[in-house]
């Protein structure tokens, strides 16, 4: 195989890179001044504290009173892909409005907060956030918006917890922003965007997409199947599909802006129906958007074990386009958990997927999330679990510990494994599927495959690239490699990485 194919270059790349909202680094550049009107002031109330005290709960922030005040934002973004893409979303409505995005909280007008709460350890993020920004006794402030999930779940009660914030906003209704912001300058105390169930979310003037490699997607948002520990049906709505036609406009707008890697994104995202007459399945709405012409790779997540069907194997063994990946959630190795978590499957009709990817032409690379400590769990179900990571071998695991989340069907039961056995759980877990990962990734030495080189670490002179399958590997390279296809040999392997050399 060649070494170079294509090279994106800041011609045709729509973002340089730079760090993602929310990369450690930013999240650490907090100071405790902002600024007003301009200049740089104190913030004499500014507090590291997780929530604002209740002596503000009832007074509303000062406003922004002069028409285009905000000039500078600065967002900062948690949880998964999906907020991920909804952030660049957010970015070019700002962008359009000929805002500047700066990398500090402190020198921007309009601080924005993208918000997760999956798990109650997420959705506190936010507020130690907040923290920074606790109201000083006078003086006009910047302007604090909250998005996503946790706005959505808190909606209007925001304002009584953090009186600092004068946007409340959920992702279905980002459409709306501009004309919140308008409110804002314009004078208004507290606005807020809280519909849950429009289709507007899918088609947006402009995107400023901040992975310059991987174009996200969103082809369908909310989610309909209340599996009882999910907060998604409550923070992101009902189910809605975008049509296969403005589906693939976008990939084709993204390839001719230079894009040639394209995630397909949904919390449930192989739950996908064509509303359009065309009522292409996910299956061929796959194959169709890994014909594009100048599409590279294709990805998609996340699936649902209930909707995974063969079909989708088959479009994978069709067209190596479609990258040799699945992401596959099974939540527990136990029937009777998956049973009360309202999953929709057993362990057996599970693995029985399982088993169909495997026998898929392409070895298809395998990652699932788990949960331990879910409501009465005995350590019985968990060893299934241990039993279940043991059958299949993922190249990767995602885990979590429990925590129940409010209006959830889980809710009401008992939350009664203590923290400190789901965390000897966990951590069983996780160091049995670190084991496997060593073993996996031993058994790719001598094997080469293409990369796709996403960055350059200086100091160690290394490129970083990542595989069809997910995987990273880290090879002596240039600056120049970045965003070139390359091919590389395996020379050493880690649980979570790959070492090796241009082949
Ligand atoms: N507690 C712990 N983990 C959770 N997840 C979703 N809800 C919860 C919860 N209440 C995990 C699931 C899901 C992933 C994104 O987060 O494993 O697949």
């Amino acid at each position: 195989m060649g070494s170079e194919l294509i090279q994106i270059t800041l011609a045709n790349r729509p973002g340089a890179p730079r760090p993602a909202a929310g990369s450690p680094g930013e999240a650490a550049n907090f100071a405790p001044w902002h600024l007003v009107d301009g200049r740089i002031a104190t913030n004499e109330a500014c507090g590291a504290g997780p929530s604002p005290g209740p002596a503000n709960a009832h007074q509303p922030p000062e406003t922004l009173a002069t028409s285009g005040a905000l000039k500078t934002f600065y967002i900062e973004t948690f949880g998964c892909q999906m907020n991920v893409h909804d952030s660049e979303k957010v970015q070019g409505v700002l962008l359009a409005r000929g805002m500047i995005p700066v990398e500090d909280h402190a020198q921007a007008d309009l601080v924005l907060y993208n918000t997760c709460s999956i798990r109650e350890k997420a959705a506190q993020k936010v507020f130690s956030r907040l923290g920074t920004f606790r109201k000083g006794r006078s003086g006009t402030r910047k302007a604090i918006a909250v998005l996503g999930c946790v706005a959505q779940q808190e909606g209007e009660r925001f304002f009584e917890r953090a009186p600092q914030v004068s946007l409340v906003c959920g992702s279905a209704s980002y459409a709306r922003l501009g004309q919140l912001l308008d409110q804002l300058e314009a004078g208004e105390r507290r606005v807020t965007g809280l519909a849950l169930d429009t289709d507007e979310c899918f088609e947006t003037e402009m995107t400023r997409r901040d992975n310059p490699f991987r174009a996200y997607l969103t082809i369908i948002e909310g989610c309909d199947q209340h599996c009882s520990f999910c907060v998604v049906p409550m923070t992101r709505g009902p189910q809605r599909s975008r049509a296969s036609d403005k589906i693939l406009d976008e990939a084709r707008r993204v390839v001719d802006q230079g894009y040639t890697e394209i995630q397909l994104l949904g919390q449930i995202v192989n739950a996908w129906h064509d509303p359009s007459p065309a009522r292409l399945s996910f299956a061929e709405l796959l194959s169709r958007v890994g014909e594009v012409p100048g599409i590279r790779r294709l990805r998609f997540t996340t699936s649902h074990p209930r909707y995974f069907t063969p079909d989708i194997v088959q479009a994978i063994d069709a067209n190596p386009i479609l990258c040799d990946q699945v992401h596959l959630p099974v939540q527990s190795g136990s029937t009777a958990v998956l049973a009360r978590m309202l999953r929709g499957y057993t362990r057996e009709e599970y693995l029985e997927k399982i088993q169909g990817i495997r026998r898929a032409r392409r070895a298809i690379s395998l990652s699932t999330d788990i949960i331990v400590g879910f409501c009465g769990e005995t350590e019985e179900d968990f060893e299934q679990t241990l039993s279940l990571i043991r059958e299949v071998e993922y190249d990767q695991v995602f885990s979590f510990k429990y925590s129940a989340r409010p209006n959830t069907l889980a809710e009401g039961s008992r939350d009664n494994v203590a923290e400190e056995e789901k965390g000897r759980r966990l951590t069983e877990l996780q160091e049995l599927q670190r084991q496997i990962q060593v073993r996996r990734n031993q058994a790719l030495l001598g094997e080469s495959f293409e990369v796709l080189v996403e960055g350059y670490q200086a100091r160690l002179g290394q490129a970083v690239g990542r595989s069809t399958t997910n995987r990273v590997i880290n090879f002596p390279g240039s600056p120049e490699d970045v965003g070139r296809y390359l091919t590389v040999k395996v020379t050493s392997a880690g649980p979570n990485s790959l070492v090796g050399v241009r082949a």
